[in-house]
């Protein structure tokens, strides 16, 4: 198959041991959100303590029920077609994936096209060059994510994606300094997005079903489909 330039903005770093937790940086910031939702969706994010918790919360963001449920049907009536039409890659044990198929896609129709431009004027400065065709993964329910940063070389500082179909738990721990990571609670439906450290110098993954928990809470993981958009360096 053809590879994606999604494939080669990836770069898996070393397993890390079931259970331990690299650090991360990285929280939203800008991006007002108004009091009450802040507060609400300050409560989607855990960390090893207090003060990483405070210091990423400028270059990570959640925003809660981004999507309407109309709009996740569109997107996924959208998507469905061609996804299935691929299949779920399992067997690349060293891939920063396991469990999934993924696709780019740079025309939208109308509805879908609305919410990504909702996603690229909430996360992305004007000016800011984004990569082109935005990125679509399909977890299976089995499929996760392993840590990793994306390639500086082919994504800009910001990456900013919507979680259809499932909720999930995004985890980013801090390079060289394990004991320093946040979790990260996904709703189904939400836009997550990670900035600058975070982006940089946390590494990001996605958690196996087994493993999906928040704050000490299950969080079953289902099938799960990201759509992504990244700049490019600037
Ligand atoms: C990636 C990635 C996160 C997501 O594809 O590099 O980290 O939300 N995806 O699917
Ligand atoms: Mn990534």
């Amino acid at each position: 198959m053809r590879p994606l330039l999604s494939a080669l903005t990836r770069i898996h770093k070393p397993p890390v041991r079931a259970g331990c937790r690299r650090c991360l940086d990285s929280c939203a910031g800008g991006g007002g959100g108004g009091g009450l939702l802040a507060l609400r969706d300050d409560a989607l994010v855990v960390g090893s303590s207090r003060e990483l918790v405070r210091s990423l919360g400028p270059h990570v963001e959640v925003r809660t029920a981004f999507v309407t449920e109309q709009e996740e049907e569109a997107l996924l009536r959208e998507l469905e077609p061609g996804l299935k039409k691929r299949r779920y890659e399992f067997n690349h044990w060293d891939d920063a994936i396991h469990g999934y198929r993924e696709t780019e896609r740079a025309r939208w129709g109308a509805e879908c096209e609305e919410v990504l431009n909702r996603v690229r004027s909430i996360a992305f400065s004007e000016g800011c060059v984004l990569l082109g065709p935005v990125h679509v993964l399909d977890l299976d329910k089995t499929g996760y994510i392993k840590p990793h940063i994306d390639s500086v070389k082919f994504c800009g500082s910001t990456i900013a994606g919507l979680s259809l179909l499932s909720d999930s738990i995004m985890r980013l721990v801090k390079e060289h300094a394990n004991n320093e990571w946040l979790d990260l609670l996904l709703p189904r439906r939400s836009l997550y997005i990670l900035r600058d450290q975070a982006r940089y110098n946390f590494t990001h993954e996605i958690l196996k079903d087994e493993e999906s928990m928040f704050n000490g809470q299950r969080v079953p993981r289902q099938r799960r489909i990201s759509v992504i958009c990244r700049n490019l360096p600037g």
